[in-house]
């Protein structure tokens, strides 16, 4: 198997070195600075011996190495500077992801995608309208890493292990996520059997806030170790057929009466992508809500439409 990194910043050798301990694939990164890919690439090959694996992993600046990739991962992008707005960052995010869309059309136009690239449910929107790439194709890598916040989080405040924890977070990955505190379980056993409301409702908060709390302690930077795992868990998923359901944003044309969206659904992932977006019973306000995240996905969805004239 090959895989590709696009952008070898944190996130991006983060997924790299995982993918490539885990041996799962090959794997190439590109980035535009010079050197920075392949540099960090030569390092990783050097720590293969060490660490024993022997899957082979390059580095450089040109699109041409992807060639013949299986799996895509794309996390090149700017975090959100002191003084920007959402609007500057999704133009500047937004211009990349367009570029880096008609380079992998080029490339490698029978891999599957998965974009991590902020803000996520719109740069999964702009990677596929600018791009070729069928729907089932492409993805974004938000619910796995929203969930894994929230399984943490309950784990902590209950006292045990996180691994025991049975969550699921959908939606928008921002401000209005959905995390399913009603179908949340401990080894089976219902969260409402641990935790009262008011302590549900504070982690699910703070899940929603998890991205900035981590900001807010690095000050320059944002999360990834968790944003890498999360991916690789995709990644494997793709990578070996395993079918795992995980909460992914895909592309949703009729389920759970959403229409020609990529938003943040329980999807089935194997060896062709997104092979089914489940259909899982929610709640009225569970179902509300996603509604109301879907509200907010399409709004920056026409502010992109306003701002790519504008480039
Ligand atoms: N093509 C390839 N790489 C690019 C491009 C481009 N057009 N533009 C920028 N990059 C590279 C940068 O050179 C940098 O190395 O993307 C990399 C981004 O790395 P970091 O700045 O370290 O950011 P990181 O923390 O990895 O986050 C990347 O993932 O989780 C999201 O919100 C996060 O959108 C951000 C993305």
């Amino acid at each position: 198997m090959k895989a590709t990194v696009v952008g070898a910043g944190n996130v991006g050798a983060t997924t790299a070195e995982y993918l490539l301990r885990e041996g799962l694939a090959d794997v190439y990164m590109v980035d535009v600075v010079e050197g920075l890919a392949a540099g960090k690439a030569l390092d990783m090959a050097q720590a293969a011996p060490v660490l024993g694996h022997s899957c082979r992993v390059s580095g450089g600046t040109e699109y041409g190495p992807a060639e013949g990739s299986d799996l895509v991962i794309i996390t090149a992008g700017i975090a959100r500077k002191p003084g920007m707005s959402r609007e500057d960052l999704l133009k500047i995010n937004g211009g990349i992801m367009a570029q880096v869309a008609q380079n992998l059309w080029h490339a490698c136009p029978n891999a599957v995608v998965i974009v991590v690239s902020n803000p996520l449910d719109v740069t999964t929107h702009i990677f596929h309208e600018t791009s070729g790439f069928p729907t089932h194709r492409v993805m974004g890598m938000a619910g796995v890493l929203d969930t894994a916040r929230f399984r943490t989080f309950i784990a902590r405040e209950v006292g045990g292990s996180a691994e025991d924890v049975s969550a699921m977070v959908l939606g928008g990955h921002g401000d209005s996520m959905v995390p399913l505190a009603s179908q949340a379980s401990i080894s089976g056993v219902p969260l409402t059997h641990f935790l009262d409301d008011d302590t549900i409702a504070r982690l699910v908060q703070r899940t929603r806030d998890g991205g900035a709390e981590i900001v807010g302690l690095l000050k320059t930077g944002s999360a990834f170790y968790a944003p890498a795992a999360s991916t690789v868990q995709m990644a494997s998923a793709i990578l070996r057929d395993e079918k795992r359901l995980l909460p992914v944003c895909a592309h949703v044309n009729g389920q759970y009466d959403l229409r020609n969206l990529f938003l943040g659904v329980p999807a089935r992932l194997g060896r062709r992508g997104v092979e089914e977006v489940v259909p899982v019973e929610l709640t009225a306000d569970e179902l509300y809500a996603l509604h109301e995240s879907a509200k907010h996905v399409r709004s920056a969805i026409e502010t992109w439409n306003a701002l790519k004239g504008t480039l």
